[in-house]
């Protein structure tokens, strides 16, 4: 099929390289000429394991180009992807300006037969909205059978996006009309391997979905950090807890790691979007409210232990963080929760240098003039340095060198706000350990 994705972000690009993949002639847009450029070019401009092979193979073949102008690319379109961003507006809702722009002007220039799709997370009732400005265009309005939109999210877990597209769990397919429903069906068939993952339903129902999907594994978060805080103060083991809750079927045995909450550009997004939802169709979302208030309380509650294990104040403290990206395997910073703790204890008058495989120029430039120091290495930030402060799980720090950490570092207090540590081995070294289900013991 002849595929246009417009939106060369995270989404976009994932969906475009492994739609080529499979065989179809897919273009790219983007208005970010810099960026199409460098794409064009076989760079991609973020990290995300496997998909810079994917791109420079599907470029060679001439499956995959990437273009500016969406009048041109979407001439011959069977089917339109809508993946631009819906970040969140200040009072939570959803922005959803760039989405409605690209309708506006994507009116006139589709072909009659075209499918629009919506894979952009966004609020129910969007792909109505969007059916109503392409309608309304003079040239659809005389093809007349109405233009076709359908909703079809994504479910990609940043750092593993390209095995989660591949191998997806569910291909949910929301369309109000037969024939969306076949094309997106044909379109998904190489990677419904079974024949068991495709689920079709209405438009509205596919965009509940995935609010609800986001909003599901919040909860679960926040539900096993307060269990884990609550797990410390009345002296149980979470870990142990963790072992009986995933033996149980119902509960199930993924994602349930206690930290320090959760970020990136989808949980905490999607959360606040289905409260701002739910807030204007008069319904109280409890839940939903307390998700996020636990959310943030993790990293509250991560700030006071720090500030109250250096006596209350951080004033010229060295402070060491390993990990500045939201998880493990990305370069991405958005809602990280790293990035947030270090504004703060830059605020409480810490000396500040944190480290990260791949994440530090997003860092750098999503603190600005916040005064931080960066490293070149794991070791190199714990110089001197009177706590270490772990942030984010990836592999290279779960095997530190610890009797070369116990020597380079000051001070001796490892804060490990991923749970990645266990205190006794630490001690062997001379280390002390804090997790956010202990209570401080030193
Ligand atoms: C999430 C969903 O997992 C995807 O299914 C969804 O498609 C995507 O949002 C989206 O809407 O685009 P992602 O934000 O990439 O994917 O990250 P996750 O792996 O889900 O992790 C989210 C946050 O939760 C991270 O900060 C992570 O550290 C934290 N987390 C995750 C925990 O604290 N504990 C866990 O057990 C799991």
């Amino acid at each position: 099929m002849n595929v246009v994705i417009i939106g060369s972000g995270y989404v976009g690009l994932v969906t475009g390289c492994c739609l080529a993949e499979v065989g179809n002639i897919v273009t790219c847009v983007d208005h970010d000429t810099k960026k199409v450029a460098a794409l064009a070019a076989g760079r991609l401009p973020f990290y995300e394991p496997q998909l810079g092979q994917i791109l420079g193979a599907q470029l060679a073949k001439g499956l995959l180009k990437f273009e500016t102008s969406m009048a041109s690319a979407v001439a011959n379109a069977d089917v339109v992807f809508l993946a631009v961003g819906t970040p969140s507006n200040a009072d939570g809702s959803a922005d959803l300006s760039n989405l409605l722009a690209c309708a506006r002007a994507l009116g006139d220039a589709i072909p009659s037969h075209c499918v629009i799709v919506v894979k952009s997370t966004a609020p129910v009732g969007t792909g109505d909205r969007i059916e109503e400005i392409l309608n309304a265009s003079v040239r659809q309005a005389d093809a007349n059978d109405g233009i076709r939109v359908a909703c079809n999210p994504e479910f990609l877990a940043e750092g593993r996006a390209v095995h989660d597209f591949r191998c997806p769990d569910r291909i949910v397919i929301g369309a109000n009309d037969a024939y969306s429903s076949a094309v997106l069906e044909q379109l998904y068939t190489p990677f419904d391997t079974d024949g068991q993952r495709t689920m079709l339903m209405d438009r509205r129902s596919a965009e509940f979905a995935k609010y609800a999907c986001n909003c599901m594994l919040a909860a679960r978060i926040s539900m096993i950090n307060e269990l884990s805080s609550l797990a410390g103060t009345l002296g149980a083991d979470i870990a142990s807890t963790c072992r009986v809750l995933r033996a149980d079927p119902r509960i199930g045995a993924s994602y349930l790691q206690p930290g320090v909450g959760y970020g990136g550009s989808c949980l905490p997004k999607d959360l606040s979007a289905l409260i701002d939802l739910a807030q204007r169709a008069g319904e109280p979302a409890h839940m939903l409210r307390s998700i996020e208030r636990v959310n943030v309380g993790q990293r509250q509650r991560l700030l006071k232990a720090i500030c109250d294990y250096f006596g209350g104040g951080l004033r010229g403290r060295r402070l060491a963080i390993w990990g500045l990206s939201f998880k493990p395997d990305t370069d991405d910073v958005r809602a990280s929760p790293s990035v947030a703790l270090i504004r703060d204890l830059v605020q409480e008058g810490a000396n500040v240098n944190a480290y990260d495989p791949v994440a530090r120029p997003a860092a750098q430039a999503a603190l600005g003039n916040v005064s931080v120091g960066f490293g070149q290495s794991a070791m190199a930030v714990c110089e001197q340095a009177d706590a270490l402060i772990v942030m984010t799980e990836w592999d290279e720090f779960k095997s530190p060198d610890l009797d070369r950490l116990a020597t380079t570092m000051r001070g001796h207090m490892v804060f490990d706000a991923r749970s990645i540590y266990k205190t006794k081995v630490l001690q062997q070294h001379g280390l002390h350990h804090y997790r956010l289900d202990q209570i401080m013991s030193v």
